[in-house]
């Protein structure tokens, strides 16, 4: 049977990780385990893109040989996985020997079945912009004046990064003729490119690009990068030999690359469509291979309404944050608040506050209450009394205490987890946390609403509501706990463990059962 395989991008290695691979990967990483929850399915990856103009500038700013570098950034990608409890099915670097194999491999299939209408060796001038490793057109540049030198500079429209004129000979791939092929895909399958802003880029980003792509760069000026098969004057494009990273952990060519691939989804940011979307695509059609089945791109998280990216400097470290709120109430944080369609501004003050808000607040305080020994004195999972809220033939409840509210709140808990998995199947997280604290914000409600601490549970009628409020404030975050697992996992522990579920029932199936 395939294996349910998910990607995040592989990370650039010029720079250290910075919160927006971390929630890229966050997305790829909670995606598997809820899906290792509800179905039993598995797996992930993530990586690091080392060759490249860029990454070799950045060794030689740093003074070091290019590997060496590549060793020590792609080890604090490697260490943020770690860091944030993600584990990787395979952690690919694109300086191994595996995966130099396989792109040299893929680079002959695309030229052997399309040598002659779709890759062939020509002269391409064009505006470059080495910070994407990307050839632009006159329509994607724009002429912007220096704010500080009065200079008029040529920026990519999409990236703001600067671009210049480059004239050398490369392999190019006929893109052309697997535009129409790629827009009929996106256009008859609505999940192929998810969500719907992301499809219209791509649709506008299709009608774009009509000509050829270079798919090799003059290795006199890059030669950081894998050498084209037979020919040592050219590198491989860095994109391509990037995106055939997703082939490399199947082990193609080897026959048994198709328990893995085609791949479920490639996690990614908005920033890449065109390399996902439109070139990944054309790539896979020209070496006779089948597409993968989704490619969901999120926004971007901004500082003060500009994207964080090294290049800027405003990027904000993981590390960091993981000491001052711990690597899980962050991850939290980026889950809660990160929203695919939209870009989201990070601000300092908010993790805090979203931290305190949910998890000490709302969470922590109703667990602290309903295990407290001043309402729960034996410590007990009490039983839920069904005679109590059972209501007459009118519609009325049989006990006067017992109010349409604390219905709702039953019927909340019953259907959450089915809430939460429609919101996380369409990858919108922070929908599903919200379900699952409004249960918790319910449930504390519901304490309160009836007084819980003043019942006296020497009367027989007061203890009958006091035992049912207080296994009902235990179903709520017994089943917000199991849910949490994916998304949180140390503390979804501590909340069931203090609960007293045992492991072999903190199941998809468990959740299920209540009331
Ligand atoms: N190496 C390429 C990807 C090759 S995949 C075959 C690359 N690397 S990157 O390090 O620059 O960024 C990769 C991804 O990091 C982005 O697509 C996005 O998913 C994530 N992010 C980088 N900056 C981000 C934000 N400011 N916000 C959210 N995610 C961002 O491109």
């Amino acid at each position: 049977s395939k294996t349910y395989y998910a990607t995040t991008p592989i990370y650039y290695v010029n720079s250290v990780p910075h919160i927006g691979h971390l929630y890229t990967t966050t997305l790829a990483h909670t995606a598997c385990q809820w899906g290792q929850l509800v179905s039993g399915t598995e797996c992930r990856l993530t990586g690091t893109d080392e060759y490249g103009s860029k990454v070799m500038k950045a060794a030689a700013a740093n003074k070091m040989e290019p590997l060496d570098y590549c060793n020590k950034i792609s080890a604090r990608f490697k260490d943020m996985s770690d860091k944030f409890g993600i584990q990787y099915y395979d952690f690919i670097r694109t300086t191994e020997g595996r995966h130099r194999d396989t792109v040299q491999h893929f680079w002959e299939g695309c030229k052997i079945l399309f040598h002659i209408n779709s890759t062939w060796s020509s002269s391409y001038e064009g505006w470059y912009c080495t910070s994407d490793e990307t050839f632009l057109t006159d329509s994607q540049i724009e002429e912007v004046v220096d704010k500080h030198t009065g200079k008029t500079q040529l920026l990519s429209r999409d990236s703001g990064h600067p671009v210049e004129w480059t004239k050398e000979t490369n392999y190019m791939f006929s893109l052309s003729l697997f535009i129409d092929i790629i827009r009929e895909k996106v256009l008859s399958d609505p999940n192929f490119v998810y969500p719907a802003k992301a499809k219209n880029t791509v649709l506008r980003l299709l009608d774009e690009h009509t000509g050829d792509l270079s798919v090799s760069r003059e290795s006199s000026r890059v030669p950081w990068g894998i050498p084209v098969p037979g020919d040592p004057t050219q590198t491989i494009y860095v994109w391509m030999d990037a995106l055939v990273n997703y082939l490399t952990v199947t082990g193609y060519p080897d026959t048994g690359y198709v328990k893995m691939w085609p791949a479920d989804v490639h996690f990614i940011g908005v920033d890449i469509l065109k390399f996902h979307a439109v070139f990944w695509p054309a790539f896979l059609l020209a070496a006779g291979l089948e597409l993968p089945k989704q490619i969901v791109a999120s926004c971007h998280w901004t500082i003060e309404n500009s994207k964080m990216s090294k290049s800027k400097g405003n990027v904000v470290d993981p590390f960091k944050m993981a000491d001052s709120v711990t690597a899980e109430g962050f991850k939290y944080f980026l889950l809660r608040q990160g929203v695919l369609e939209h870009d989201c501004n990070y601000r300092e003050q908010l993790v805090y506050e979203v931290i305190n808000a949910d998890i000490v607040n709302i969470l922590g305080n109703c667990l602290n209450r309903a295990v407290a020994k001043r309402l729960n004195p034996q410590q007990k999972y009490p039983p839920f009394n069904k005679e109590i809220f059972n209501k007459d033939e009118n519609g009325n409840c049989r006990d006067g205490r017992i109010t349409d509210l604390d219905f709702a709140y039953i019927e909340q808990v019953k259907k959450l987890p089915e809430m939460a998995n429609i919101h996380c199947s369409k990858f919108h997280f922070y929908n599903a946390i919200f379900e699952m604290m409004s249960v918790a914000r319910e449930a504390n409600m519901m304490i309160h609403r009836h007084e819980a601490w003043k019942l006296d549970s020497k009367d027989p009628a007061d203890l009958l509501l006091l035992e049912s409020i207080i296994h009902s404030v235990f179903e709520g975050l017994r089943v917000t706990g199991i849910l949490l697992q994916p998304i949180i996992p140390i503390l979804a522990d501590k909340l069931l463990t203090r609960l007293n579920i045992p492991q072999s029932e903190r199941t998809w199936a468990k959740a299920n059962e209540s009331f």
